[in-house]
C-alpha cells in the first residue's frame, strides 16, 4: 500500500463561517492546516476542534489582518517556518457593509474596497510568487455573485468583488504554464455571521454545502464555480440584462 503524502494548507480569514466548514471537510490525517486570521484565541478554540474531529495534526493558527499590508512581506515566511511546503491556499476574508451606510460613511466603504480587493491581492501576489516558483500549488480564492453586476443595492461591495474575480482570472492565466491552478468560487447568499442581519429565504445555502462544492470543484480542476449551481443560471439572466433596462430596475 502506498502512503498518502501529507498536504499543507492554509486559510486566509479560517475564522469565516464558511472557512470554518470548509476546515471540518478537509481536516483528517493526512492534512495539515494551518488557520490565518484576526482573533487568534477563536482560531486556537477551532484548531483544537478539528484536532479531535479530524483525528489528524492539530492545526497551526498564525496572526493574519489583510489590511495590514505592510505585514504580508513577512507572512508567508511565517507560515514557512512552521510547515516545509504550502500546497493549497484558501482565501475567505471579506467585509461586507450596507450599501447605505457605506454611501454615508466612506470608512465603510474604504474597509470592505481594502480588505475585499487590496488586501486580497497583496496577500496573494505573495502566494503566486512562492508557488509560481516552486511550479506547484493550488489557490482558490471566495468572490462573489455580486461582483458580476453592479446594482444600486450593493455596487461598493459588489465592485470590490468584481476586483477580485477580474484579479483572480488574471492570475489563472499568468500562472496557467508554472503548474499553479487558480480556483475562483463565486457563493450566492449563505447563512453565515456576513448574513446575520438579512432574512433567510429559499436562496439561502448552508455553508457545509458550499465546502462540499468548493472541494469538487478543486478536484475537479474547475477554473470558476457559482455554488450552489442555479446560480450560473441566474446570473447568466441578470448580466444579459441590457443596461437601458437594467439602470431603471430597483435591485
Ligand atoms: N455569506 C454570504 O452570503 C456570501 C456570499 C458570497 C460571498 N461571500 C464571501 O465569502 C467569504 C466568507 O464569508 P462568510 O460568509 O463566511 O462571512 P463571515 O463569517 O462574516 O466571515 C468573514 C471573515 O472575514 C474576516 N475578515 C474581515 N476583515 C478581515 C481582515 N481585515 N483581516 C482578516 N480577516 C478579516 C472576518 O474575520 P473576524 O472573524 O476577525 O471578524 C471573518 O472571519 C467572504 O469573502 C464573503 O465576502 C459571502
Amino acid at each position: 500500500m502506498t502512503e498518502q503524502k501529507m498536504k499543507n494548507i492554509l486559510i486566509l480569514g479560517a475564522n469565516s463561517g464558511m472557512a470554518r466548514a470548509l476546515a471540518r471537510e478537509l481536516a483528517s490525517p493526512q492534512v495539515q492546516l494551518i488557520l490565518a486570521g484576526r482573533k487568534v484565541a477563536e482560531l486556537e478554540k477551532s484548531a483544537k476542534d478539528l484536532e479531535i474531529r479530524g483525528h489528524g495534526p492539530a492545526p497551526k493558527v498564525v496572526s493574519f489582518n489583510a489590511l495590514e499590508t505592510g505585514q504580508h512581506e513577512q507572512f508567508l515566511p511565517e507560515v514557512l517556518s512552521r510547515v516545509e511546503t504550502l500546497d493549497e491556499v484558501y482565501l475567505f476574508f471579506g467585509q461586507l457593509h450596507g450599501q447605505a451606510e457605506a454611501q454615508k460613511d466612506f470608512s465603510l466603504a474604504w474597509e470592505m474596497l481594502m480588505t475585499n480587493y487590496v488586501g486580497a491581492v497583496s496577500i496573494l501576489e505573495r502566494v503566486a510568487a512562492y508557488m509560481e516558483k516552486r511550479g506547484q500549488g493550488i489557490i482558490i480564492g471566495v468572490s462573489s455573485v455580486a461582483g458580476d453586476r453592479g446594482r444600486q443595492s450593493n455596487y461598493l461591495y459588489g465592485s470590490s468583488k468584481a476586483g477580485l474575480t477580474v484579479y483572480l482570472q488574471g492570475l489563472r492565466n499568468r500562472l496557467a504554464r508554472s503548474g499553479v491552478h487558480v480556483l475562483t468560487v463565486k457563493p450566492g447568499f449563505v447563512d453565515t455571521p456576513m448574513t446575520r442581519n438579512k432574512k433567510k429565504g429559499l436562496l439561502f445555502t448552508q455553508p457545509k454545502a458550499i465546502a462540499q462544492g468548493m472541494l469538487k470543484a478543486v478536484r475537479a480542476r474547475k477554473n470558476s464555480v457559482y455554488l450552489p449551481g442555479f446560480w450560473k443560471y441566474i446570473m447568466l439572466i441578470i448580466r444579459s440584462v441590457p443596461e437601458s433596462v437594467f439602470k431603471k430596475l430597483k435591485m
